[in-house]
């Protein structure tokens, strides 16, 4: 069959690395890709935004398939522009994979409201109590309240813009008068654009996160291996957030007995509560998770995988991933079962001079052709392919996923070839993993 992988960074390449292995995958294409991706499949130039190229795309090249990477075209409708021009299956590709229509992995976009609303995914953590902090939402018509609330609030104190506003749009404050000036800010100066015109304000939860994948079909779900990812720049966890500078799987403190409160307590109320209130959803949910004390709760969900989680993840995953993609699509996941490579695998993620402030691109990578051994994959992020050279694009460049019978030995393979690879401002973590080493 003929797949379509919509996104271009590590974690599509991951995933395209991981479509490729599948017997039943023939053509992957990705759109737009990026030069790893390249190596994969077949890069498209299109807007992952632009429906009806898209569609126009499947039919030109008798796609069987779309898997969306990132949360954007999730939210803006992908899934529902299909619902209503769906893309027809030959008889023969039909009956083979007992579809009617090419189906797309995602929800459909209120479904994807999960991650496209905080306030919806407030809501909906409340209606099937699942552990979450406890939180009210505002705007203009009761911002007065909100400055109330505020004021009395315990600190430190969480501003959530409601909306994408590119992961910058939570604010974690030690102030009351400063929290006051954010939130005035938010609603009434627009500081992130429409997405804060709602803003969730909720308490603090101390603890520490880890991230877990559920593959759902509406119905039935599996979990993909859990993962935890370094979001902050600066070695320690200082500095500012930034997309994700690197990731361990499995996550040690994740043991049997706290993931089976984890599935108890959110997992089965979530896809519980999608199907409840039919809500169509046949894709991943990413639950971001606290672990306070010896209790799971959600921080936050988006409806699509993590990056650079996703790169630890699929190296672990056993199954063939366009099976379970099938199987998402008509609704038989209950009969899948997922099987975990037992080793660690860790990621260390490249990223540009700067990043995640302003950063220059255009680099060139040095360091791409060196051998690689069998127990590391290099996933491209950030990257673009002009006259043979292979230069940066991005803020994330590329990412070296190692396994390894400890966090620690991954973690130093991986380094050992990002010490062969170089670009002009060139910065990676070297901490990854630090806790479990
Ligand atoms: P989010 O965009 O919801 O993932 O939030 C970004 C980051 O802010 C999370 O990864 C957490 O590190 C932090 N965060 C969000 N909500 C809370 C909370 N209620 N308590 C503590 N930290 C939080
Ligand atoms: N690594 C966090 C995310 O993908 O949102």
């Amino acid at each position: 069959m003929n797949i379509l992988l919509l996104g271009s960074g590590g974690r599509e390449h991951a995933m395209a690395w991981k479509l490729k292995q599948s017997p039943l995958c023939d053509t992957l294409y990705i759109a737009p890709g990026n030069a790893g991706t390249a190596n994969c499949g077949q890069n498209v130039s299109l807007s992952i935004t632009d429906f009806p190229s898209i569609r126009q795309f499947c039919l030109d090249n008798d796609i069987h398939l779309i898997i969306v990477g990132p949360e954007e075209p999730l939210v803006k409708g992908v899934v529902d522009y299909f619902k209503s021009n769906p893309v027809p299956l030959s008889a023969d590709a039909a009956r083979e994979l007992k579809l009617e229509a090419m189906p797309v992995i995602g929800p459909d976009a209120f479904g994807a409201q999960l991650e496209g609303s905080k306030a919806f995914a407030k809501a909906f953590m409340e209606r099937h109590a699942i552990p979450t902090a406890a939180y009210r939402e505002f705007n203009a018509d009761n911002f007065e309240e909100g400055v109330e609330y505020i004021r009395q609030h315990s600190l430190p104190i969480v501003l959530k813009a409601d909306g994408l506003a590119a992961g910058k749009g939570v604010l974690i404050l030690n102030d009351h008068e400063e929290a006051i000036r954010e939130f005035t800010s938010m609603i009434r100066e627009s500081k992130f654009g429409d997405a804060s015109k709602t803003v969730v304000v909720e308490a603090f939860l101390s603890g520490i996160e880890l991230s877990v994948f559920v593959l759902t079909d509406g119905k039935n779900y599996v979990l993909l291996p859990e993962a935890k990812d370094y979001k902050r720049i600066g070695e320690g966890d200082t500095g500012l957030n930034t997309g994700g500078m690197g990731a361990v799987s499995p996550v040690p403190f994740a043991d049997a007995g706290f993931m089976q409160k984890v599935v108890d307590r959110v997992v089965k109320p979530t896809v519980n509560g999608l199907q409840e209130e039919q809500i169509d959803y046949k894709g991943f949910v990413f639950v971001g998770l606290i672990k306070v004390g010896e209790d799971p709760y959600v921080i936050e969900y988006n409806c699509r995988m993590g990056d650079p989680e996703t790169e630890v993840v699929m190296p672990r995953l056993k199954n063939d991933l366009v099976e379970l993609m099938l199987a998402t699509a008509r609704q038989e996941l209950g009969r899948q079962s997922v099987e975990q490579d037992a080793r660690f695998a860790c990621t260390v993620m490249a990223v540009s001079g700067g990043y995640p402030g302003d950063y220059e691109k255009g680099k060139k990578i040095n360091g791409l052709e060196q051998e690689i051994n069998s127990e590391t994959l290099l996933f491209h992020a950030g990257t673009s392919e002009q006259n043979g050279d292979v230069l940066t694009s991005g803020g994330r460049v590329l990412c070296v996923t190692s396994y390894g019978n400890s966090v620690k030995d991954a973690v130093n393979a991986s380094k050992k070839v990002l010490a062969g690879i170089s670009f002009e401002g060139m910065y990676f973590r070297t901490d990854i993993g630090y806790e479990f080493s």
